[in-house]
């Protein structure tokens, strides 16, 4: 078996939650752009957007963004929600947001070009996984608040973000999880 399919076979998110941000190189970074940008897309139009959160950003998004927006969604909140809110994109060194945005075309439709921004993350999850960062794409409830979206630079009224993928340093090696039975998902036709 290749060293690639080994890896496939065998490679793991570690929730945001158990990752330490530790530190994400320059180099690797770059690499994993790379092959971010690297995907199927049908027609060549390239309907997605990449940002990369570090640094400082990373507090005053939550001081600016999630916290008061956080508050904006829960009319009853505790200091410890207030608090986590602030700090949570401080959980890695890195988080890339990956802003679905479609193209006008006659010819791919809007699907497609949805499905290529999944790719997109998905190559992100791969390439930082395969230098053995812990990586999780996440949703959460922010990938869905609009004030947000046009902080990244989104359009309200086409754009969506796919996830915000979070990449730092593992603390112990994640355990399996539970995954479909081949059968069940795959047919032969023969
Ligand atoms: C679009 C998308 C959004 C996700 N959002 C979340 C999320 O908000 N919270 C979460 O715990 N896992 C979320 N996940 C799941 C994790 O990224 C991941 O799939 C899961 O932890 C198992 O990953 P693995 O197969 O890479 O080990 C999401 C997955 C996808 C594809």
């Amino acid at each position: 078996m290749n060293e690639i399919i080994k890896f496939l076979k065998k490679r793991r998110s570690v929730t945001a939650k158990k990752m330490l941000p530790g530190e994400v190189t320059d180099m690797d970074l770059n690499d994993i752009l790379e092959c971010a940008l690297r995907v199927p897309d049908h027609g060549a139009l390239s309907p997605w957007k990449l940002v990369v959160i570090q640094n400082d950003i990373r507090k005053t998004i939550g001081e600016e963004i999630l916290v008061p927006e956080f508050k904006n969604k829960n009319s009853d909140y505790t200091d410890e929600q207030i608090i986590f809110e602030k700090n949570r994109f401080m959980r890695a060194d890195k988080i890339i947001a990956v802003i679905y945005s479609p193209v006008e075309s006659v010819k791919i439709p809007s699907w497609e070009m949805m499905l290529s921004t999944g790719a997109v993350c998905q190559n992100i999850v791969i390439s930082a996984q395969s230098m053995n960062y812990a990586v999780q794409w996440v949703t959460e409830w922010y990938s869905y608040n609009n004030v947000m979206l046009e902080y990244l630079g989104g359009d309200i009224n086409k754009d969506k973000i796919a996830g915000f993928i979070y990449i730092g340093k593992k603390t112990d090696q994640p355990l399996e999880r539970i995954r479909p039975k081949f059968d069940k998902k795959i047919k032969f036709l023969d």
